[in-house]
């Protein structure tokens, strides 16, 4: 499918978005190895998280969904799982793999993971490495991508490893195969990253220390099954902060979205540009803060984005680049060396739209220059990434004439209903099936 995207101005409203996808990963893989039933809301049933419930179904765990996100998991225990049937494959999932190869690493019986052309070409030697270091046994491509070959019944002892690189991803997977490890496992972060595995960890019960950025637990501490509430998006959430701070007196609210000071750098980075928006009413859902978020028209400026932010922002540099491109100006991103082992090169697919919307972008090794400017119409490609896919739509709402973005059924891997949602706020956004 493709977008058409015409020049729309966004009305003023208060919306909801789709669940957290980190948090719901986590909800179903530590829900299915805890004691007793887990309860889940607020789920995000975007085919990422749909992988991963297939995947733990696959491995003997019964999971209901039982309202429109509401799912009900009846934990098999840390050694209740049992051998899949075949290869398990996560689709375009990057999360799914990389926390399921530590939960595997741990288990009785051998697993292969694989999944989607831009799945099966993400480096894994960065999970690989810690690992095996553990005693895991795990065979992938000779160029360290998947499928994955996950040997059973080794014994996995605690290690303490240094993060080459800040990814919440790779710390999950340590920390999920520590817990069927002896001793501690423990890992330092180079910079910190997103802590819902920590947090949820903690809410089933499970003692994980962190001082600094070090985080430890002891092995073998059993899980016990709760009531998860996911909180809206905030990477989803983004797209329609864009919107709306590039509309025209557009003033809108949304709701109930998680802001876990791990993930808000995208608000401290847009704040930093001048950016109107204010958060209220905050709370605890759960253990994961969450608040209404307000954003109101803006004139945004370009400038040095911090690197420092980089980690707490990770996924929402697409829509950073196009914020900057209507920002007055050049807005200089660094050290963002990691978006070109996302669901694409993120960094050379947003350069790639947003030139072809006649804006002009220096590429950098680990960055990009991006010249503020107007979007005029014209034809681009998502790279099969939903992230890529949404942010040149939210160009198209302020572009000069109209904008087609191609290939954006990958849309529905984070934010099902993204189209409906925009077209609700007066976007004038069409769904083409492609020709
Ligand atoms: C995620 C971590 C991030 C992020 C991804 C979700 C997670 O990846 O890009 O979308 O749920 O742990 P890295 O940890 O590899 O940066």
């Amino acid at each position: 499918m493709h977008f058409r995207i015409t020049p729309s101005k966004l009305r003023d409203a208060r919306v909801t978005v789709p669940g957290d996808k980190s948090v719901s990963h986590r909800a179903l893989m530590l829900g299915s190895v805890a004691e007793g039933r887990t309860e889940v809301s607020g789920f995000l049933n975007g085919e990422d998280c749909l992988a991963t419930a297939a995947a733990m179904r696959s491995l003997g765990v019964e999971i209901r969904q039982t309202g429109a996100t509401d799912v009900v998991i009846d934990g098999v225990g840390l050694h209740g799982l049992s051998a899949p049937p075949g290869d398990i494959d996560l689709g375009n999932s990057g999360t799914a793999m990389r926390l399921m190869a530590g939960l595997l690493s741990g288990q009785s019986f051998s697993s292969v993971l694989t999944g989607d052309a831009s799945l099966n070409g993400r480096p894994m030697e960065r999970i690989i490495k810690p690992l095996t270091a553990m005693g895991a046994a795990i065979e992938s491509d000779c160029d360290g991508t998947p499928p994955l070959q996950i040997s059973g019944g080794l014994k996995l002892r605690g290690i303490h490893y240094d993060l080459p690189v800040a990814s919440a991803q790779v710390k999950s997977a340590i920390l999920l195969a520590g817990l069927y490890a002896s001793g501690t496992t423990s890992v330092t972060e180079p910079a910190v990253t997103r802590d819902h595995t920590e947090r949820m960890l903690g809410s089933m019960g499970v003692n994980v220390a962190t001082s600094g950025p070090r985080i430890s637990l002891e092995g073998g501490q059993s899980l016990r099954g709760t009531r998860v509430n996911v909180p809206a998006d905030l990477s989803s959430a983004t797209f329609i902060i864009l919107g709306s701070l590039l509309s025209q007196d557009a003033d809108i609210l949304i709701e109930n979205v998680g802001v876990n000071p791990t993930r808000t750098g995208v608000i401290a980075i847009l704040q930093a540009m001048g950016a109107d928006i204010t958060l209220a009413n905050p709370r605890l859902l759960g253990k994961e803060p969450v608040a209404d978020i307000r954003a109101r028209s803006s004139k945004l400026r370009g400038g040095a984005v911090d690197p420092a932010l980089v980690s707490l922002a990770i996924d929402e540099f697409p829509a950073l680049f196009v914020a900057a491109a209507a920002a007055q100006g050049k807005t200089t991103f660094s050290g963002i060396g990691e978006l070109r082992v996302k669901e694409s090169d993120r960094i050379s697919a947003m350069a790639d739209g947003m030139r072809r919307l006649g804006i002009r972008v220096d590429e950098t090794e680990d960055g990009a220059v991006v010249h503020g400017g107007r979007f005029r119409g014209g034809e681009v490609e998502s790279f099969h990434d939903h992230r890529v896919a949404m942010s040149l739509a939210m160009a198209g709402t302020v572009a000069d004439g109209e904008v087609i973005v191609r290939d954006v059924d990958n849309v529905d891997t984070s934010f099902p209903g993204f189209g409906d949602c925009m077209a609700g706020l007066g976007g004038e956004i069409e769904v083409l099936d492609a020709p």
